[in-house]
């Protein structure tokens, strides 16, 4: 896992990503968490919100829930509800903290592929649920509140903003 920290447009293909693009030349470009897909417990397919994972140490970004932007190998850009934290809920503080993308709009598989995040705005904290049914209600919520965030910035050309 790596963090770039100046990222730049040519990295991407600004045909294939244009919102991304702008988003870029508009004074975006903050940075950047880059890494390969790694396989999790599988338990976010059967909650009904499927992530793509990336192990990351405690030294890169806020632990929290985040409207994000996920870039795929292909340039194909995604708006993301992205939750950074131990999933308290189910490992108590033992957990191993992990970045989640849950993509909107995207089905398919991940893993092994790179994928770079870049947080746009903190959604909220991290809580430990007091069961799995209401957790997937707040990320019921988390992924409306991503979905608007990324529709209020115009960032919608090719990025699915769909469910
Ligand atoms: C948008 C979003 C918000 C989340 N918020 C929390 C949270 O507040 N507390 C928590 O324990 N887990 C949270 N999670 C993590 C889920 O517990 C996790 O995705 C689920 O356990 C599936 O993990 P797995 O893919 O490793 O099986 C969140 C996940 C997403 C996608």
């Amino acid at each position: 896992m790596t963090v770039e920290a100046s990222p730049t447009i040519g990295q991407f293909d600004a045909d294939r990503a244009p919102a991304f693009a702008r988003y870029l030349a508009a004074g975006g470009g903050r940075p950047g968490i880059v890494g390969i897909v790694e396989h999790g417990d599988e338990r976010g397919r059967e909650l009904g919100f499927p992530t793509a994972n990336l192990a990351i140490d405690d030294t890169v970004a806020r632990d929290g829930v985040w409207a994000a932007n996920v870039i795929l190998e292909s340039g194909q850009s995604y708006a993301a509800a992205v939750s950074i934290g131990r999933r308290t809920t189910f490992y108590g503080r033992q957990g191993v903290r992990l970045l989640e993308a849950h993509l909107l709009g995207f089905s398919g598989d991940l893993y092994g592929r790179q994928i770079r995040v870049d947080l746009w705005h903190l959604i909220r904290l991290q809580r430990r649920f007091t069961d799995a049914g209401a957790l997937v209600e707040q990320i019921a919520l988390d992924v409306a509140d991503a979905r608007a965030w990324a529709v209020k910035h115009g960032v919608t050309g090719s990025i699915a903003t769909s469910a």
